[in-house]
């Protein structure tokens, strides 16, 4: 392939870093290449934190979906869902109610790949390999369409995802057209990287080690630009805080300096 070539879409490539494989290193996962652990490396080596809170962001996951299955929601979609890993969403939603569909969407082949092979059992439950920078051709995707039914309710995840979307008012207006699909008794789900009090340098660190990701950038947001999101929603209770102190299962003072991820959940009455 020359340089001016473009990948297909459907192709896995070892050399150049994935945030989806990086994430699963972060996690301790196996599903990543030399490439992935390099450009993960050079993050961790003056950030070992960062491992913390990409698990505390699965955990905030856990919480969430077990939240919202109790409350009766019986879909969830999935976007930047990421490398199968430990209590994924159909994981818990099902423990709760058995008859929950799910449908994981992500624009990295990879995750298709392993996804498909994690859910040849479970039929309630799909993966679709769309761009969240498409929010209409995303939504009318066949296997979208056929799984979920936007007359009722949905939860609609967007964890760690929407901080790869460089422009601000993109992703705001991704978020407003996903928005407008959802039924009365939706939820939405999100989390969002925040650079808290990390200094300048780190924050170019981790800039540029992003910037060799096929995402190609991450894009942290303030509170208020991630609490945005959310108008005209009503906002579960603690709103919007580093997802650690999101209904922990036990005390946890939020500490806003701290670079991570902050988490909220909105319902729309
Ligand atoms: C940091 S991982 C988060 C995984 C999971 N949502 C979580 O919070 O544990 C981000 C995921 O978003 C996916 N992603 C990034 N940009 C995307 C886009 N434009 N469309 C769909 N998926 C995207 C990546 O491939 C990756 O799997």
């Amino acid at each position: 392939m020359t340089d001016h070539e473009q990948a297909p879409a459907w192709v896995i490539n070892p050399h150049v870093p994935s945030v989806a494989r990086m994430y699963d290193y972060y996690l301790g996962g196996k599903d990543n290449f030399a490439a992935d652990r390099e450009a993960a490396d050079h993050i961790l080596a003056v950030m070992p934190y960062v491992r913390d809170f990409t698990r505390d962001n699965r955990a905030f996951l856990s919480r969430s979906v077990r939240l919202v299955a109790d409350a009766g929601v019986r879909q969830f979609l999935d976007i930047g869902s990421g490398l199968p890993t430990r209590e994924n969403v159909h994981q818990v939603a099902q423990q709760t109610a058995p008859d929950s569909r799910v449908v994981y969407v992500d624009n990295d082949p990879i995750v298709l790949a392993h996804g498909r092979a994690l859910l040849a059992e479970n039929p309630l439950t799909t993966v679709v390999q769309a761009d969240l920078r498409e929010p209409k051709t995303l939504l009318d995707h066949p296997e979208v369409r056929s799984r979920l039914d936007f007359s009722q309710p949905v939860a609609l995840l967007l964890l760690a995802v929407l901080h790869f979307v460089a422009d601000d008012e993109e992703a705001a207006a991704i978020v407003a057209q996903l928005r407008e699909r959802l039924a009365p008794g939706s939820y939405v789900i999100i989390s969002h990287g925040h650079a808290g009090r990390v200094s300048k340098q780190d924050e170019a660190l981790v800039r540029d080690a992003y910037k060799a990701t096929k995402a190609g950038n991450l894009t942290p947001r303030s509170p208020e630009q991630i609490l945005a999101y959310f108008d005209g929603l009503e906002l579960l209770e603690p709103g919007l805080v580093p997802v650690e102190a999101w209904r922990p299962e036990y005390d946890v003072l939020p500490d806003w300096d701290k670079a991570g991820f902050l988490g909220a959940v909105g319902h729309q009455r």
